[in-house]
């Protein structure tokens, strides 16, 4: 019996094999651009067996929609919610199209609160965010416990759990802060309008050590500092990034936790 015991635990531990962050080539090497449009459907994306686009249910609900999984990065899993590469698309949008998502799955998008929320409050979810400055140097931030509350409450940024990376936690700032947009202006009543300062929809404070929906910059923007541009100031101060992916998949701990 205890060497049964014993064995399940051996496996269990080896199949899992627990893996905190990203090592640097997985970082360095993995290839976003895929965007395949699979027919299969699949309940979320720790069902997908390949990076692309699949039918699945809108979170909560019976109704069909479209997501963007990873499966190649990370131990695969992730759903993507946002993400930036190119200046084809202004992320200068107002509350109801952050709520309900814009852009497109296979370039450029923001997934939409709505969906942000029901998928982060049906499991424990970890967040990912990818990030690459206009050289193609990239470093990353991992939140292992995120949350954000529902519409009633402007989905504020809940939870983040443990921050781990090397892009320095620039989600912490931004903690307990409702969302934003240029028609609503949620951050500290006696600051000036964040959302219109800097662009984007965030979960802006006074104002901000991340803006991942800012400006995609252009070329002189590129050279210096931009204040309204996609940033993440520890790790590049002001400097605009030209690439960024954030995802979100149930938490690992869960899941053994489930198969144990
Ligand atoms: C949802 O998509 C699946 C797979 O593509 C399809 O079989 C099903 O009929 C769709 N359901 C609805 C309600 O559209
Ligand atoms: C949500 O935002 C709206 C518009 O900015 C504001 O009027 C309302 O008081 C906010 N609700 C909460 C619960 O903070």
């Amino acid at each position: 019996m205890l060497c049964l015991w014993l064995l399940v635990l051996l496996l269990g531990i080896n199949s899992v094999e627990p893996k905190d962050r990203p090592n640097p080539n997985e970082l360095n090497n993995y290839h976003s651009n895929k965007a395949i449009q699979y027919k299969e459907f699949i309940e979320d994306c720790t069902m997908a067996k390949e990076d692309g686009i699949y039918t699945t249910y809108l979170p909560g609900t019976r109704m069909n929609t479209s997501v963007r999984c990873v499966a190649s990065f990370f131990g695969g899993g992730w759903t993507v919610i946002q993400r930036r590469r190119e200046n084809h698309l202004d992320f200068r949008r107002n509350w109801e199209s952050y709520q309900d998502g814009f852009g497109n799955l296979y370039s450029e998008f923001w997934y939409g609160l709505e969906k942000i929320y029901r998928i982060a409050m049906s499991h424990q979810t970890e967040i990912f965010f990818l990030l690459q400055n206009g050289e193609g140097t990239r470093s990353y931030a991992l939140y292992d416990r995120f949350t954000i509350f529902g519409r009633n409450n402007n989905y504020t940024l809940r939870t983040l759990g443990e921050y781990k990376g090397e892009a320095g936690n620039g989600m912490q700032y931004h903690l307990n802060m409702p969302f934003s947009t240029y028609d609503r202006k949620n951050n500290e009543p006696s600051n000036g309008h964040c959302s219109q300062l800097f662009w984007g929809g965030w979960w802006y404070n006074n104002c901000y050590t991340s803006n991942l929906n800012g400006k995609y910059p252009d070329r002189e923007e590129l050279r210096s500092r931009c204040f309204r541009c996609i940033t993440w100031t520890y790790f590049q101060q002001y400097r605009p990034l030209t690439f960024v992916q954030i995802m979100i998949r149930p938490t690992r701990n869960v899941q053994q936790r489930k198969i144990g």
